[in-house]
């Protein structure tokens, strides 16, 4: 039961996640940085919501790559998913801050993740905007 192939492509992904974030989240705060006391998303809240997100976003890819192509893919568990992870950045209630490149930041991020969920949804399901769902995490953690 256990295949070589996934593992390493997972493993390959979490790595690349990883190293993707830390670099990017320095450059990304050095480049914002507002006293704490302007924050109305705490660091702290933020910061595990990101975490959560990049479990998220890891454990999506999982599903789509132990799939052998979209008819094997678990469509309800990916739908759950998409709607977990839109629900997490609402959660942060972007709309409050007075931060305006995060709020706009998180305001696409989640609007692409409901397109996302949206599509998989439809009659017949389209797995495109699934499958490139964390190509929305380059609002904030591109070059
Ligand atoms: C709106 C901008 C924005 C988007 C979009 C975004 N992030 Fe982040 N992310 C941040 C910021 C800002 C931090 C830095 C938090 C801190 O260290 O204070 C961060 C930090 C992180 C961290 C490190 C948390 C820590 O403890 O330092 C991870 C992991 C992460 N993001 C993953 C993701 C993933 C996965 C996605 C896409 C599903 C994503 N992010 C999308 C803004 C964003």
């Amino acid at each position: 039961m256990t295949s070589r192939v996934p593992v390493c492509a997972l493993l390959f992904v979490i790595v690349a996640v990883t190293a993707g974030c830390s670099g990017a989240v320095e450059g990304w705060l050095r480049r914002r940085t507002y006293p704490p006391s302007f924050h109305y998303v705490s660091e702290a809240q933020l910061k595990s919501s990101m975490w959560l997100l990049g479990h998220q976003s890891l454990e999506l890819r999982r599903l789509m790559l132990l799939a052998a192509g979209p008819e094997q893919y678990p469509r309800s568990q990916i739908v759950l998913l998409l709607a977990d992870m839109a629900q997490t950045v609402r959660q942060l209630h972007p709309e409050a801050s007075n931060h305006p490149g995060l709020a706009q930041g998180l305001e696409a991020l989640a609007a692409d993740l409901e397109a996302a969920r949206k599509a998989v949804e439809h009659e017949p399901p389209s797995y495109y905007l699934a499958g490139s769902a964390s190509g929305a995490c380059l609002y904030c953690h591109g070059s």
